[in-house]
Parts: structure tokens; C-alpha cells; sequence
């Protein structure tokens, strides 16, 4: 789209304004010689504009089609190329190979239906102006004969004719090319006037437009408090209720965990408290305020969240860690890393610190992945923190380390934790069970162990899972 408005801002409306004047000119002086040979002469060109325009339409939406393909086709390359592994251990060779195949002759197809089009177009338009000039030659042929027209006359309005060919099919280009320009305007324009939907309220709304930026030089946090949600109904767009009627409390300081089978709503809890998703009014609380009524900078600069899918930038792990504070020093990393159980593989990458992580980087295990992000959150020193299955790619010893260390860590923040892992809710002071996005029971863990309910039977599921494992 840029591109195309960049082709009309320049040469685009040089071109405009050339063909216009060269035209103008030449059609007066064409009329000056003789009005009635010039109306004849240009009989065709209506019908020239009209068909240059149903087939530059037709152009347009085949090497549109043309462009869509090649970027299928791309894709599919680069998927193949990334998920080689999984390719290969799936024997999917013949079945990859056979569908780059399908898409490699669609492209082509396309190419060649465009090519047709073409084809036609060109010739057919050529024809047509030739007609213009057999038309001219003819009339103002026997003008000259009957001596009407002076045989120099004549000869400059050939001339002349011949001057209006160029303009005419330059014309036609520069007017798709404007069409073209003013839709992709259009595009431009809506995106440049969306504004973000999480509008923040009161302080800091420039700050807001820039979140990628993530630490100001004077971090402003809320105090800290409880969290809070209030018959918390919330749906994605276009799907059924992911959460219905959820309330509860996480007390100043306390860890409530969050649990439930998979599709439950857990994650959607968090991705509302940190309003990656707009959650309605009166129905999410942090230390007391609507979090719809907080900065988005200040919310989330209270709140640590580490999302289910840790994500590291390629950068050192040293950057990636103060993400949420760059103005920590090693001491502050080093501690961090501690509490979420990564500084001893710290010591073993092969730069340390500097090591560069994630996709242009050293792979870390999803687990090291998750920890990294835990030690991210925590080096921002939050009041608040939600941890999403943090510890789910961690194996069950490195697990009680880790939440003991964290036990820890959070004292005195207040920390949601959603978790499958029902050994890691044991820790909690609180546990909320989710089923299909309601709060089933709520208790601490032995007495939702003795009432029998879902949590009882997660929890026997996953007792017999274990001991599995171990045999
Ligand atoms: N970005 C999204 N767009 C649309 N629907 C979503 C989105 N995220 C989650 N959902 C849907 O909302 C429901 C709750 O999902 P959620 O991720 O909160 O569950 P969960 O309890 O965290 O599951 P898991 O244990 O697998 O992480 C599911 O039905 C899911 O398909
Ligand atoms: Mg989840």
C-alpha cells in the first residue's frame, strides 16, 4: 500500500499532470487545423478508455491473485523449512512435497491466466488506435484530394496524432495507478486512525501509545492490595462464554491458585487483569480501582505477568531480563534468576549472561524458556504478580525448589497463579477450580480433597499419572 502511494504522490501525479497539458495541446492545435477530422479521430478513444479500464480491472485482481499465491507459496516453504524436524519424524515428506506441487501449479496457472489477459489486452488496444489513424488517413486523405486541407496541414495533423498515442496509453496507467493510490490511502488512513482500544483513563496517555518501551526513568506503581473479581462474565469475540459469573479474592499479599481442566479459563483470568483483552467495567479490581480506570503504563507496570507462551527476544539473556527494569543491576538478575531456579543453567550457557537466547539465539527448553520469563517478571519487582502455568514444562522435583524459593519471593505480593499442576496449588492459600469457565469450588487444599468434587478427582488423575511415570 505504501508503495502504491508513493507511485501516486510522485511520479504518479508528475505523469498526471504532463499527459494532461501534452494532451490539451495537441488537441487544440489538431482542432485549430481542422475540427470535423479531429472529432473523427478521436471516435475511438472512448471506446479505447473504456476497454483500457475493464481490462486494467481485470489486470489488477489477476496479479493481485498472482501476488496472494506467491505469498502462500512462500509460506508454505518457510513452515516447511522451520518444522523440518516434525516433518521428518512424521514421514510427511511425500505428503509436503506433493502439496508445495499443488500449490507451485496454482501459481503458475495463475501466472499464465495473467499472462493470457495480457495478452489479449495489448494487441486488441493497438487495434483500436490503428483504427484512429486508418480513419484519419482515409478522410483527411481525400480532405487533401478534394483540397480541403493543405498536404502540410495534413501532414502535422499525423503528427500530431501520432504525439496523442503515447499520452493516451500513459493516461490510462496513471489513472489505475490513481485508483489504485487513493484505495490504498484509504487503507492507510483507517489504520493510522485506529486508535488503541484499551484507552487508558487520566495520567499518562502518551506513554500508553508506546508500551513496547518498557521502563520509564521514574517507575510509577500501585500500592500494593488485593485483587478482585467481581462476576467477571467475558466472551472472545465471536465464541461462547470463555468465563461466567467468576468472583473471588486474592487478599493483600496472599497466593490464590487458579485451576481447572484445559479450555477452563485460566490464562483468560490474567490476559483480563493486565487488559490484553478489554474486560467489562465493575468486574476486574487491583488494590481497589476498576482496572478499566488505570493508566495502562501504571497497570502494568504493577503487575508481573508471565504468560502461559514465554517469549524471549533475540537478545542476551541479560537484556531479556531487564525488560521490565533497565536499570537493574547484576546483583538484582542474579537474585531473580535465583527465585525462579535458572541461575545454576545461567552458569553453564556458554556466555553467561551474555549468552543470546531464543530464535537467532542459543534454544532454551520450554521449562528454561518459562523460568526466564519468571525471573523477567520478577526483576521489575512488582506488587503484583500472575504467574500462568509457569512451572508446567517443569519436572516435578525442580518444581518444589521452585515454589519454595518463590514462596519466598512473593511474600508480600500479591500473586495469582493459574496452574494444571495441583502439586503446585498446594502451595497456594487458596484454591478457586474452574470448570468451563465457572468457579466450581473454592477451599483450601484438603478440604477440597475431602469433599470429593473435581478438584478431588484432578487430583487422583494426576496421582495415578506420577506413579505411572515413575514405573
Ligand atoms: N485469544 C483467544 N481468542 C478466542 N478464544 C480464545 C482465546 N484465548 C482463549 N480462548 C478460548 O477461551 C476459552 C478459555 O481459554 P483459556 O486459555 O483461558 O483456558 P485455560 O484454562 O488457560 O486452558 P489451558 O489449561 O489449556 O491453558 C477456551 O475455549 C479457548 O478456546
Ligand atoms: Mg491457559
Amino acid at each position: 500500500d505504501i508503495g502504491a502511494l508513493r507511485a501516486l504522490a510522485g511520479f504518479g501525479s508528475v505523469m498526471l499532470v504532463g499527459t494532461s497539458l501534452t494532451f490539451l495541446g495537441t488537441i487544440g492545435a489538431m482542432l485549430l487545423i481542422d475540427p470535423w477530422l479531429t472529432l473523427y479521430a478521436m471516435a475511438p478513444f472512448p471506446i479505447l478508455i473504456i476497454i483500457a479500464k475493464r481490462f486494467n480491472q481485470d489486470v489488477d485482481a489477476r496479479s493481485t491473485a498472482v501476488q496472494e499465491q506467491l505469498g502462500v507459496l512462500s509460506a508454505k516453504v518457510q513452515e516447511n523449512l522451520t518444522g523440518m524436524p516434525v516433518v521428518r519424524a512424521y514421514t510427511m515428506e511425500e505428503r509436503e512435497t506433493g502439496e508445495f506441487e499443488r500449490l507451485n501449479r496454482e501459481y503458475l496457472s495463475r501466472s499464465v491466466g495473467l499472462a493470457r489477459t495480457q495478452a489479449v489486452a495489448w494487441p486488441l488496444m493497438g487495434l483500436i488506435s490503428g483504427l484512429g489513424v486508418l480513419i484519419v488517413l482515409w478522410l483527411g486523405g481525400k480532405g487533401v484530394v478534394d483540397g480541403r486541407i493543405s498536404l502540410g496541414a495534413f501532414v502535422a495533423f499525423n503528427g500530431y496524432l501520432a504525439q496523442l498515442a503515447w499520452p493516451t496509453i500513459a493516461l490510462g496507467w496513471t489513472l489505475a495507478n490513481v485508483r489504485r493510490g487513493l484505495a490504498s490511502m484509504q487503507r492507510v488512513v483507517e489504520i493510522l486512525d485506529t486508535r488503541p482500544t484499551a484507552e487508558s483513563h487520566g495520567a499518562i496517555p502518551v506513554s500508553d501509545r508506546m508500551e513496547a518501551a518498557p521502563s520509564r526513568p521514574e517507575p510509577r506503581v500501585l500500592p500494593t492490595g488485593g485483587m478482585e473479581f467481581r462476576g467477571l462474565t467475558f466472551s472472545y469475540e465471536g465464541r461462547s462464554a470463555a468465563l461466567s459469573g467468576v468472583s473471588f479474592r486474592v487478599p493483600e499479599g496472599g497466593m490464590v491458585a487458579v485451576v481447572g481442566p484445559t479450555g477452563s479459563g485460566k490464562s483468560t483470568l490474567g490476559v483480563l487483569l493486565c487488559r490484553l483483552f478489554e474486560p467489562p467495567r465493575g468486574a476486574v479490581f487491583l488494590g481497589g480501582a476498576d482496572v478499566r480506570d488505570l493508566p495502562l503504563a501504571v497497570l502494568r507496570r504493577s503487575v508481573g505477568y508471565v504468560p502461559q507462551e514465554a517469549f524471549l527476544f533475540s537478545r542476551s539473556l541479560r537484556d531479556n531480563l531487564r525488560l521490565a527494569d533497565d536499570g537493574a543491576d547484576d546483583e538484582r538478575l542474579r537474585s531473580a534468576a535465583e527465585t525462579a531456579g535458572l541461575a545454576e543453567e545461567v552458569g553453564g550457557f556458554p556466555r553467561g549472561w551474555d549468552t543470546v537466547v531464543g530464535e537467532r539465539g542459543l534454544t532454551l527448553s520450554g521449562g528454561q524458556r518459562q523460568r526466564a520469563a519468571l525471573a523477567r517478571a520478577l526483576v521489575g519487582n512488582p506488587p503484583y504478580l500472575v504467574l500462568d502455568d509457569v512451572l508446567a514444562s517443569v519436572d516435578a522435583g525442580k518444581e518444589w525448589e521452585i515454589l519454595r524459593a518463590l514462596r519466598g519471593a512473593v511474600n508480600g505480593r500479591t500473586t495469582l497463579m493459574m496452574t494444571h499442576r495441583l502439586r503446585a496449588a498446594q502451595e497456594a492459600d487458596w484454591v478457586v477450580v474452574l470448570d468451563e469457565g465457572r468457579v466450581v469450588e473454592a477451599g483450601r487444599h484438603p478440604e477440597l480433597l475431602a469433599s470429593g468434587g473435581l478438584y478431588a478427582r484432578l487430583w487422583r488423575v494426576q496421582q495415578l499419572e506420577e506413579e505411572l511415570a515413575q514405573a
